[in-house]
């Protein structure tokens, strides 16, 4: 192609402006950063994590079971995900049984009565999974159900086949069934099959039988080998983002709709035959397999700690316990619940705790008292808070209280502050504690996003998470812990109710989002030390801070360019003496603010490393159009 005189002169004249730009450090904007100056102490909970059962977070996502609506009745949206199967001439009806379960808790049943099969022919019901059952080669799964017979002992045939061609991935007959209710477990085990999702359980009877069936369950291999545990990739996920802490159990998802479909803690503990499962206020049923015990294990998997939210008396219908006597019994509860957690074996519920598997007590420093009362028009929440206050200080006094809205009546140690914005919110509350007063209680960021992309974020929200991020860690002497929210869903077409969300999966696999990365990058990249740090010149839409490792002599420089242009940035290291020659910068960009990631393209936006040369203490790096980046520089 030729070139136009003109417009060869043009870019002669442009290619030699940009030279001189590069070359001016007048015009090159500066980042002052004053090494041997730190001003307080990182928060070295800064970064954790928050959850609730919204989404399909833990049913159909994090919490491994297989089988869709495992307990039978109320609730469970009828008999849908248990449709009968009859092979050949067999004959059955499936209905659900309010008159025999397997224990007070779960008083329903699946009644599957079979009036013709064979061995050839058999019958009886199916499950299609959280949108599919996942099989993968060479695996065991470790199934279970409650059943009981009116002819004695009829054996069951256990399958997992695949809903479309019929193959069958594993196969197993569970034998010993009588007129009483019993739990009986099997295994199936898959040989060089391939990795499908679109599955489904079967369990059939080769002979004219009415048979009960209740909390049929199937788990594959967990994280850490845990018995009816975690998704491993999804653990893996969440390792990666190096939090410090996991904020439980919620969220609305702690207050219920109404107080009596709150998260009644002693409800959920126990074998699962004594969890009656509850009605959640994001539309489905929980089956309360991710109970107490399991969100403790959770923190224990991954060394963290929890940050235990009580229930306080409000929910989200307006329902509220006035403070005082009628109160005592939540309060009890929640002492209870601490009790439960880090309780001594010799306890009441320490013991209880024991009994369920796990004598150690979790450690615990934080004890958040409801959630989002700013919500209860009633005023009550003064006084339901001091309750819980003197209650639990009296009894637990070393345990750090948390508000959930501003109180006056006594003095909480931190209070939890929720924001939810768009991207020009974020980047524009990026300074939001730069000047906040340091007199009142320190703040836990509890719930914190912003709110671009759908199902999970893009690079948009990214680049303004992480401009928020700077300031969360610029004042992370008053900011002892954040979390962002929600952190789970599952993307099938009506999994969801609430966008965006962190970590995306389906039954199969799962991504990290755009600011999935930049926490991640963040949270590793910590430091023990805020340092001050002065951007000077014509930079527009650029955040960072700086913090140092003290011990490792490391500066990590968190920089975000939400700008289409490349910006170069004089850097001056006052302070720092010797400065290595080589530095690491991680860099996540994308050629827009809409790229993202999917379950079909899981990586398109992630950091990536590159080594660079820093010349000594004054350098100009140049950092990418929409970009997050840190910078770990070491230093004597
Ligand atoms: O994160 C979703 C919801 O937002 C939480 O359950 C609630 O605390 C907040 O209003």
């Amino acid at each position: 192609m030729k070139t136009r005189p003109l417009a060869a002169g043009l870019s002669i004249v442009l290619a030699f402006a940009l030279h001189l730009h590069a070359q001016s450090p007048s015009l090159t904007p500066s980042l002052n950063i004053d090494v041997s100056h730190p001003t307080a102490r990182v928060s070295p909970t800064l970064y954790g994590l928050m959850t609730e059962e919204i989404n399909h977070s833990y049913d159909g996502g994090l919490y491994a079971e297989l089988v869709i609506d495992r307990a039978i009745g109320h609730g469970f949206g009828a008999l849908v995900h248990w449709p009968m199967v009859a092979r050949g001439n067999a004959a059955v009806e499936v209905s659900e049984d309010d008159t025999t379960g397997p224990s007070a808790a779960l008083p329903r049943s699946l009644k599957v009565s079979v009036t013709a099969a064979t061995d050839a022919a058999p019958a009886g019901v199916e499950n299609d999974g959280y949108w599919g059952i996942a099989v993968r080669p060479h695996t065991t799964y470790s199934g279970s159900f409650w059943a009981k017979s009116d002819s004695g002992d009829v054996p069951v045939t256990v399958s997992l086949e695949n809903d479309s061609t019929g193959f069958v991935a594993a196969k197993t007959t569970v034998t010993g069934l009588s007129g009483e209710w019993h739990e009986f477990a099997y295994t199936l085990k898959t040989g060089d099959v391939a990795v499908s999702a679109n599955n489904h359980l079967i369990l059939t009877i080769s002979r004219p039988a009415t048979v009960w069936f209740d909390l049929v369950s199937l788990f594959p291999p967990a994280y850490r080998g845990r018995v009816h545990g975690n998704r491993v990739d999804i653990m893996e996920l969440l390792a990666a983002m190096h939090p410090r802490f996991l904020r439980l159990p919620g969220g609305n998802y702690l207050e219920g709709d109404h107080i009596a479909t709150r998260f009644d803690w002693k409800k959920t503990i126990g074998p699962w035959v004594d969890r009656p499962t509850h009605q959640s206020p994001w539309e489905y049923r929980s089956s309360d397999g991710m109970g107490l015990l399991e969100y403790l294990e959770w923190c224990e998997d991954l060394k963290i700690e929890p940050v235990l939210a009580v229930y306080a008396g409000y929910s989200l219908a307006g329902e509220h316990v006035d403070p005082g006597p009628a109160l005592d019994p939540y309060v009890q509860d929640a002492l209870d619940e601490i009790e439960y957690v880090a309780g001594s074996a010799e306890t009441r519920w320490g013991a209880e705790r024991a009994k369920d598997g796990h004598a150690d007590p979790f450690p615990l420093h934080y004890v958040e008292i409801g959630n989002e009362d700013w919500f209860d028009r009633s005023g009550s929440y003064d006084g339901r808070f001091a309750q819980f206050y003197h209650a639990i200080k009296d009894r637990f006094p070393n345990l750090q209280l948390i508000a959930t809205a501003p109180v006056n009546s006594v003095a909480p140690d931190v209070l939890d502050e929720h924001f939810y914005m768009p991207a020009e919110e974020s980047f524009a509350q990026s300074g939001h504690y730069d000047n906040h007063p340091r007199t009142g209680p320190k703040i836990f960021v509890g719930e914190w996003a912003t709110r671009e992309g759908d199902p999970t974020p893009n690079l948009e929200a990214a680049l303004a998470d992480a401009a928020w991020m700077t300031g969360l860690e610029r004042n992370s002497d008053l900011i002892v812990m954040s979390s962002y929210a929600p952190l789970f869903t599952n993307v099938n077409p009506g999994a969801m109710q609430w966008a965006p969300d962190l970590i995306g999966y389906d039954a199969l696999s799962s991504y990290g989002s755009p600011s999935y990365w930049a926490q991640a990058m963040f949270a590793s990249n910590l430091g023990t030390e805020i340092v001050p740090a002065k951007l000077a010149g014509t930079a527009t839409r650029i955040y960072t801070s700086v913090t140092r490792d003290e011990t490792q002599h490391k500066l990590y420089i968190k920089l975000v360019n939400a700008t289409s242009d490349p910006q170069p940035l004089a850097i001056a290291l006052e302070g720092a003496g010797k400065v290595a020659p080589q530095a690491e910068l991680i860099t996540l960009s994308g050629k827009t603010p809409n790229a993202t990631n999917s379950i079909a393209n899981p990586r398109s936006v992630i950091p990536v490393k590159h080594a660079i040369a820093v010349a000594g203490p004054r350098f100009t790096e140049t950092f990418a159009p929409y970009s997050v980046n840190v910078l770990e520089l070491s230093y004597q």
